[in-house]
């Protein structure tokens, strides 16, 4: 076999430590220097600098992006009996920590063109128990936040932001992240602004839930042990806040190095057969055209490589298990190809959370969430990172036109479905369509 002429991972975290080699690693050794490794003064700047970043008031820098989420509904007494509505269609992570405070998560559909979650869709999923709306900035493109204020502000409700992949992106002008009562950001390796291990913070403008988040990040001590309630041990460390304090001034120039290389990604890819490249607007907007509204950060650049949905699959013993029903042979030959060609490429998420056996006691079944559903079956996220080149960006391009052209064979646009339905392990799955009744 051919070697390929080049490889192009789906991301070099090396490449980035390298542009900052120097002064990180100078930063790093006076931290060693120092002694002081847990909350010292440099998890106190990058606290003010976040939060300014997101335009809040304080920051609470916390282990990671995880403990950030949980945190946060602890501070709002989130807890056995309430509500948390959500998307299915988001990292675990999200779900999870509403599910560890023992509040039920409970899923609302995203809209096809944003992958995040569909603002006309929420009001129905709410009742009396309801208690948090967490929207999902996905892959870095903001929610619809204004439509999801209005409803939180009509039912009493509160919002959490899940900025994990959001940071330096912008809605309506204003960065997200500051954008509802609290908002919860990870700094893993691989996000926009990375740290060199775990690492995470929530963000807030209300001076009783930072008093109360700092509390229960430390064991709820306000004075050291004077212990004012429960609280767990997720505090961040100095190593970790000095890396991001380095990084965080490149933020800017790297989020918009990320817009770049999308632009060249939908130029090169908007007319492929068979691939549909990730609309840069609210909802439905136009392809690949930036709005005022909304600028995007790119967390990942992800396309969808179109099936048909399923129909009439499965009855009686030829029964289909939701593995089966979620995979997309089209996307496996994309995979491989690109693989073969030296290029790395991911699935950002194979299976929405409704359907993971970590969440089988909410008691889903396929079909309930068919947008998520049908989208986890074709998203793939190409090579995303700064110091990506135009001619790797040109090359993973002219791979993938080259696979969907020659190797995929030509997609059959689906007609409108009417009744068709899927029957799969006792359950329905309508074939996926939008509000507007367009077949995805
Ligand atoms: C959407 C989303 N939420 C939450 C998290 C959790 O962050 P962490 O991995 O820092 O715990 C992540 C990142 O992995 C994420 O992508």
């Amino acid at each position: 076999m051919s070697q390929p002429s080049r490889t192009v991972p789906i991301l070099n975290l090396n490449a980035q430590y390298q542009s900052i080699q120097t002064e990180l690693e100078a930063t790093i050794l006076e931290v060693l220097r120092s002694g002081h490794y847990i909350l010292g003064k440099h998890v106190a700047a990058l606290e003010e600098k976040v939060a300014a970043l997101c335009g809040a008031k304080y920051g609470i820098g916390v282990a990671n992006g995880t403990d950030a989420l949980l945190l946060a509904l602890w501070a709002l007494d989130i807890g056995p009996g309430d509500e948390v509505i959500t998307s299915p269609f988001t990292f675990a992570a999200t779900v999870e920590a509403i599910a560890l405070r023992g509040a039920t998560p409970v899923f609302v559909d995203i809209d096809p063109d944003s992958f995040n979650i569909e603002p006309s869709a929420i009001e129905k999923a709410i009742t009396k128990r309801t208690k948090a709306i967490m929207p999902v900035h996905l892959y870095g493109l903001p929610a619809q936040m204004d439509p999801i204020n209005a409803i939180a502000q009509r039912y009493g409700l509160k919002v959490i932001e899940d900025n994990a992949q959001g940071i330096g992106a912008t809605y309506k002008g204003r960065a997200t992240g500051g954008l509802s009562d609290l908002a919860c950001t990870s700094f893993y390796p691989t996000k926009n602004l990375g740290a060199a291990g775990d690492a995470g913070m929530i963000v807030t403008s209300d001076a009783a839930l930072n008093d109360r988040l700092r509390s229960i990040r430390a064991h709820g001590m306000r004075r050291r042990y004077y212990h004012d309630e429960l609280g767990v041990n997720s505090r961040l460390d100095e190593l970790q806040a000095a890396t991001l304090l380095v990084k965080l001034p490149h933020l800017a120039k790297w989020n918009s190095r990320r817009a770049e290389i999308a632009a060249l990604y939908e130029k090169n890819l908007k007319h492929t057969p068979g691939i549909v490249t990730p609309s840069v607007s609210l909802a439905g907007g136009q392809r690949g055209q930036a709005t005022e509204q909304v600028q995007h950060v790119y967390h990942q650049y992800t396309v969808r490589v179109q099936t048909k949905p399923h129909q009439n699959i499965g009855s009686g013993s030829s029964l289909m298990s939701s593995e089966e029903y979620l995979a997309n042979s089209n996307r496996d030959a994309v995979i491989a190809g690109l693989s073969k060609q030296g290029i790395g490429s991911m699935c950002y998420y194979p299976v929405p959370l409704h359907l993971q056996t970590a969440f089988a006691y909410l008691g889903h079944k396929l079909g309930d969430f068919p947008i998520s559903e049908h989208l986890s079956r074709e998203v793939l996220s190409l090579p995303m990172y700064p110091e990506l080149s135009d001619e790797d960006v040109h090359y993973v391009s002219d791979c993938l036109n080259t696979i969907m052209t020659t190797e995929i064979a030509p997609l059959a646009v689906p007609a409108p479905a009417t009744s068709t339905v899927a029957t799969v392990t006792s359950v329905v799955a309508p074939v996926p369509q939008t509000a507007a009744g367009v077949v995805l």
